[in-house]
């Protein structure tokens, strides 16, 4: 059980009790836009995706962490951040994933939360390169990438397919010496 404090957000496991804090957001056809899950139809849709993922963090602790808040008196899941290890051939390889409720958006938690994320990440595993990929289009991403260092490698022509449309997608990445943990 992950348990990550800041002054703004707690970063934790997540588990079957955060079904529809994250329906909220998952519900939601803006969110999913450019990923590569579609919008969760009803709670039944949830409660797959949150197997799922509880699965694999058995596995990747830090594979997908709850990004949660006091809102309304209440602890609230609003988003979720991630580091999956990438191919057996790249053990020390991460690949980088956030989604925040649109609600929170503008306020600098996502980055936030990135930033702590990869600041646990390299200080308690043995990790070389973080990397990212992006729709092109998916500006608000690509702008967080960048605020936090990570360098622009390439694009990958017509790489992502959804809702019979092919997009292109921005690579990115951070190596460990390059990496500067953030003043907040
Ligand atoms: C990508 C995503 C997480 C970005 O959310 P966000 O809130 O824009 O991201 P940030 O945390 O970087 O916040 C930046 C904004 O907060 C503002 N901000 C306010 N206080 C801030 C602070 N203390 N620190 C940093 N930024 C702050 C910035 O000015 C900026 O505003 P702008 O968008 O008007 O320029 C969000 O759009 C999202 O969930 N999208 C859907 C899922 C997705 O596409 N994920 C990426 C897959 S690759």
């Amino acid at each position: 059980m992950i348990s990550i404090n800041t002054n703004r957000f707690n970063l934790r496991t997540l588990c079957e009790k955060d079904n529809n804090d994250i329906f909220q957001f998952t519900k939601d056809p803006e969110i999913s836009k450019y990923l590569n899950w579609e919008s969760h139809k009803d709670i039944h849709d949830t409660n797959d995706y949150l197997t799922r993922i509880i699965l694999l963090t058995k596995k990747f602790p830090i594979s997908n962490l709850g990004i949660e808040v006091i809102d309304k008196n209440r602890k609230t899941i609003i988003g979720t951040v991630g580091l999956l290890p990438k191919h057996i051939s790249s053990p020390y390889t991460y690949e980088l994933g956030f989604v925040l409720s649109k609600e929170w958006w503008g306020k600098g938690i996502a980055i936030q939360s990135v930033q702590c994320l990869m600041k646990y990440a390299f200080e308690n595993y043995t990790l070389e390169r973080i990397e990212a990929f992006c729709v092109t289009e998916n500006l608000k991403s690509w702008a967080l990438l960048e605020k936090i260092g990570m360098l622009r490698e390439g694009t990958r022509r017509n790489f992502f397919y959804k809702d019979k449309s092919f997009y292109d997608l921005y690579m990115y990445s951070i190596l460990k010496n390059e990496w500067k943990e953030p003043s907040h």
